[in-house]
């Protein structure tokens, strides 16, 4: 991208920080409707993102509606979360964006997917909206910096602020699997209040097979074995796909349990194409995220909360585009939800919209905090 137009998107980028979006009559559809279409026409979507991150990274965030709600404050996996609405992996890739996250009013944030050894990922393009459709299919495989980049510039991100996940992915010429998520703890897991092996990704050949049975149980047994030699004891959580038979689903349910890791994110993209897409990019290859995984990965929330006896706090994630979406994943039993596609589609006030709203909710059924919705659909 010529710098003529890459300081013209950062201004555009920026015009609503120094309106400060708050002022502006109906923020949330002046974002859906004018500006984020208006950046979707102008950019592809890899550079759109890059450019996201890069005013993430300078803190030129619209200031987010900080509006607090003692409702939404919650204890999961001993830390203290202000709100139960976190950032999904792949956002920020490479842990650039962690303190202008934080500002947008996401109650936690997960970077990642990391590999040991820096890798470029697959050919460009390898991002693909679907506006009609409310989705995006991405073939990224694992564009990282790698364990010794991310470590340096999280070492200079002060721990606290806000919860931190790390979510690691293995290189796509390695052969010691587990070494390279062993390695990815004992390299970041200092950094981290939870660390996610991500099994899950469709866009490194073999990785969703190390969701079997007894691989899936011998990788977790290693990778609890050296978060315990840490100080700080990071939780560990499995990412898992939402592409799984039932006896998938009961052989993690089995190796979740047996390995003692602390909790799952149900779910990474599919590989499914609903019928109802209509968009001319319906066809490209890669993971399929956005609305029409709602339901879908809100079903698996149920199916894994059933599986491993509410005994494994689940964040959901996958099409949570309101707070009914986010209120249905946890009652269907996720403590903490995760979003991603929304909030390319609807930008920034997206956050404060979906906290809101579920604060609305839990108020109408009469929950005097989230924790006690979680898993409610099955009591
Ligand atoms: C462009 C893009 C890149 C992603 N990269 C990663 C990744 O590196 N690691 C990972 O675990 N999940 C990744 N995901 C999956 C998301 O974290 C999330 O699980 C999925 O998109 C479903 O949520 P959503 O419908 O709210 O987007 C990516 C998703 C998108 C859209």
């Amino acid at each position: 991208m010529s710098k003529f137009r890459e300081t013209a998107a950062l201004f555009l980028g920026a015009i609503p920080v120094f309106l400060g979006y708050e002022t502006l009559k109906g923020d949330e559809k002046f974002y859906s409707n004018i500006l984020m279409p208006v950046v979707h026409s102008c950019f592809s979507p890899e550079t759109a993102h890059n450019l996201a991150i890069k005013l993430l990274s300078l803190g030129l965030v619209p200031k987010g509606k900080t509006q607090q709600f003692d409702k939404l404050s919650c204890k999961v996996f001993g830390q203290t979360f202000p709100n139960p609405l976190g950032i999904a992996a792949g956002f920020d890739k490479h842990a650039e964006a962690i303190d202008g996250l934080n500002k947008l009013g996401f109650g936690f944030v997960e970077v990642g997917s990391i590999t040991p050894l820096p890798q470029a990922g697959n050919a460009k393009p390898r991002v693909f909206r679907l506006p009609e459709d409310k989705v995006v299919i991405n073939r990224y495989g694992f564009n990282s910096c790698g364990h010794d980049v991310a470590a340096a510039r999280l070492d200079k991100h002060m721990k606290g602020r806000i919860v931190l996940g790390i979510n690691l992915g293995k290189n796509k010429e390695s052969f010691d699997f587990t070494k390279d998520y062993t390695d990815g703890v004992t390299k970041l897991g200092k950094y981290a209040d939870y660390i996610v092996i991500n099994v899950s990704s469709p866009n490194t050949p073999g990785l969703r097979s190390l969701q079997g049975r007894q691989k899936l149980q011998d990788l977790c047994t290693n990778v609890v074995a050296v978060k315990e030699g840490l100080p700080n004891k990071p939780s560990i959580l499995v990412k898992i796909a939402p592409d799984l038979t039932e006896d998938d689903k009961q052989d993690i349910a089995h190796a979740l349990l047996q390995s003692k890791v602390d909790g799952l994110i149900v779910s990474n993209t599919t590989v499914a194409r609903p019928s109802t897409l209509v968009n001319s990019h319906k066809s490209e290859r890669g993971g399929l995220s956005g609305k029409p995984l709602c339901e879908v990965s809100t079903k698996l929330v149920a199916d894994m909360y059933k599986l491993t006896d509410g005994k494994l706090p689940i964040i959901g994630v996958g099409g949570v585009w309101d707070g009914k979406d986010a209120y249905d994943k946890i009652k269907a039993g996720a403590s903490l939800v995760q979003i991603y596609t929304s909030l390319i589609y609807e930008g920034p006030p997206l956050v404060g919209k979906i906290k809101r709203e579920l604060n609305q909710l839990l108020e109408k059924d009469g929950f005097i905090n989230v924790a006690e919705a979680v898993g409610a659909d099955h009591k």
